[in-house]
């Protein structure tokens, strides 16, 4: 779009982002699971009317962010079933998110009214068995699937720019709307941003949910491997895929962290491993304001270079304030003696995902009920039949390719696979044990591959703006099943520095 239209539709969302909402006795803009539940009970608020403030902000910022693929054509009136419940007393679900609208991402299978495409052509019309596990868990308790958030296609597998795909088209950061919105949870990290939506889930590989949710200026909780399931989630790799929430606020994000979690029968291994690290009681009792307090947060060499002076000065102020609040803040360690060669040696982890995507997604093609395409050569062949659709001129599908000539987890992969496992050994694990550290930090995505190649959790909570407005996060990174002591840093920073406000639409 042309900047001067841009910045035409900018004034005029701008205007509408201030106005919205302000009539009602309930604030929307920015409203918290908190505050939702307390206007539930105090009846100044109902499911219904959240539903359809969310479906009003979508019909009239979408056209612009593209930030959803698909409405719920039934969120009206399971708001309004819920509505009706809530006034009998009756329901079994209990908890926080009881009549909340939330966002998918379009990778997380429902089974209702709504596709599940992972942002493809190739799968619109496929229908799948029964709810994704994450799904299935929100559903229980009580949240309301308002629709599906727009992705990059195929994540890692296709070099598109952040934020693209066939079906969603280019999702937009609202914040500045000519820059990235980040990518792959683009759809997600932008409506969770505009209030499209209460609470929207992401996925993550290695930074699809830690970069939107930087590049948005909203809280991404990266779970530990396993913790959430991946079951009836469009698949990229086993070994490193998660689901975790893109939310305003870091208590709205562990609201629906402790609604995701648990063992899941469908990705059984993976759940059963992590369900140790389950906190009893969850994981709101994290929500501390002196969560930093006696925290040891290490700084890793390296990630803070290459940003402009302004925002470099932000993130040394950040850390002065975790000192401030009680944390021990340990800079400039060596996460291993040759950090350059170790991120080189991480995109050895492009040799397994290679061939996990490829057994991962025929597995997932074999288990629907009904799919237009049936394997990864079908998507590839399916592709190349809609060339303009799928942009094949600007995009290509070399990854997809590449995946397709694997065959199987061989002794290459399974070298790939031991290697990655000494990098994480010898490097986050060691330096984190030897400092006993309770995270690092970093900014933004930075430090994704090192959290991504052993399941490790991270959560990215808002840091910033630079010159032009557009938002920068730091992400407490940990070992797995370090939620809690995340949870407790991240909030305890939110609240002393409360640096998130709602996009502003600039051009
Ligand atoms: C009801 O709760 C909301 C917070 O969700 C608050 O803003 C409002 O003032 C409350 N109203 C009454 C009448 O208690
Ligand atoms: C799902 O896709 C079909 C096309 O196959 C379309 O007709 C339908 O409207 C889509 N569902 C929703 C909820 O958008
Ligand atoms: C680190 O590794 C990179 C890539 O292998 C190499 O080019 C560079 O010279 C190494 N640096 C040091 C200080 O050893």
């Amino acid at each position: 779009m042309a900047s001067l239209q841009l910045q035409a539709v900018a004034a005029v969302l701008a205007l509408v982002a201030a106005g919205a909402g302000a009539a009602h006795g309930f604030e929307f803009h920015e409203a918290t699971v908190e505050a939702i539940q307390l206007g539930f009970s105090n009846g100044t608020l109902t499911s219904t009317a959240l539903v359809r403030f969310y479906l009003d902000q979508i019909g009239r910022l979408n056209p612009l962010l593209r930030a959803v693929i698909e409405v719920n054509p039934d969120a009206l009136r399971q708001a309004q079933h819920a509505d009706a419940e809530r006034r009998r007393g009756s329901g079994t679900a209990t908890g926080s998110l009881r009549g909340v609208p939330v966002l998918l991402k379009d990778n997380i299978a429902t089974r209702d009214a709504l596709n599940t495409t992972a942002g493809s052509l190739a799968l619109l019309g496929s229908v799948v068995k029964r709810d994704a596990g994450v799904a299935a868990r929100l559903r229980r308790a009580g949240a309301l699937v308002l629709g599906k958030a727009s992705l990059s296609e195929w994540a890692n597998f296709r070099p598109v720019e952040a934020g693209w795909s066939a079906r969603g088209g280019q999702a937009r950061n609202p914040y500045v709307l000519s820059s990235t919105p980040c990518g792959s949870s683009a759809g997600s990290g932008v409506a969770a941003a505009a209030n499209m939506a209460a609470v929207t889930l992401g996925t993550e590989t290695d930074g699809s949910i830690l970069c939107p949710s930087s590049f948005n200026s909203v809280v991404g909780i990266k779970p530990t491997l396993g913790l959430t399931s991946r079951a009836g989630v469009v698949p990229i790799t086993p070994l490193q895929d998660t689901v975790g929430p893109m939310c305003r606020t870091v208590s709205d994000a562990v609201h629906v962290l402790d609604a995701i979690v648990g063992y899941d029968t469908q990705d059984a291994a993976a759940t059963g491993a992590a369900s140790k690290y389950i906190p009893h009681g969850g994981y709101t009792q994290f929500l501390k304001k002196n969560g930093l307090k006696g925290k040891r947060i290490g700084v890793p060499n390296g990630f803070f270079q290459g940003y402009d002076q302004t925002q470099l000065n932000t993130y040394k102020q950040h850390l002065a304030t975790m000192r401030k609040l009680g944390a021990v803040v340990i800079e400039k360690l060596d996460v291993a003696a040759n950090l350059t060669a170790l991120l080189v040696e991480i995109y050895s982890e492009g040799i397994a995902m290679q061939a996990e995507f490829k057994l991962s997604i025929n597995a997932y093609l074999a288990d629907l009920v009904y799919s237009p395409v049936h394997s990864l050569a079908d998507i590839i062949a399916f592709n190349n039949n809609h060339p303009v659709e799928e942009r094949l001129k600007d995009f290509g599908q070399p990854d997809l390719i590449a995946a397709q000539s694997t065959n199987g987890i061989g002794p290459v992969e399974r070298a790939a696979i031991r290697r990655l496992k000494e990098l994480n050994t010898n490097g986050l694990e060691k330096l984190m044990m030897e400092h006993q550290l309770d995270a690092i930090v970093a900014p933004n995505s930075d430090i994704s591959s090192l959290l991504a190649i052993s399941g490790h959790p991270g959560i990215v909570v808002p840091a910033g703006y630079d010159e032009k407005g557009f938002p920068f996060g730091i992400c407490f990174g940990g070992l797995q099943g370090y939620e809690p002591r995340l949870i407790e840093m991240a909030y305890s920073f939110e609240q002393a520095t409360k640096v998130r406000r709602p996009p502003m639409f600039k051009p």
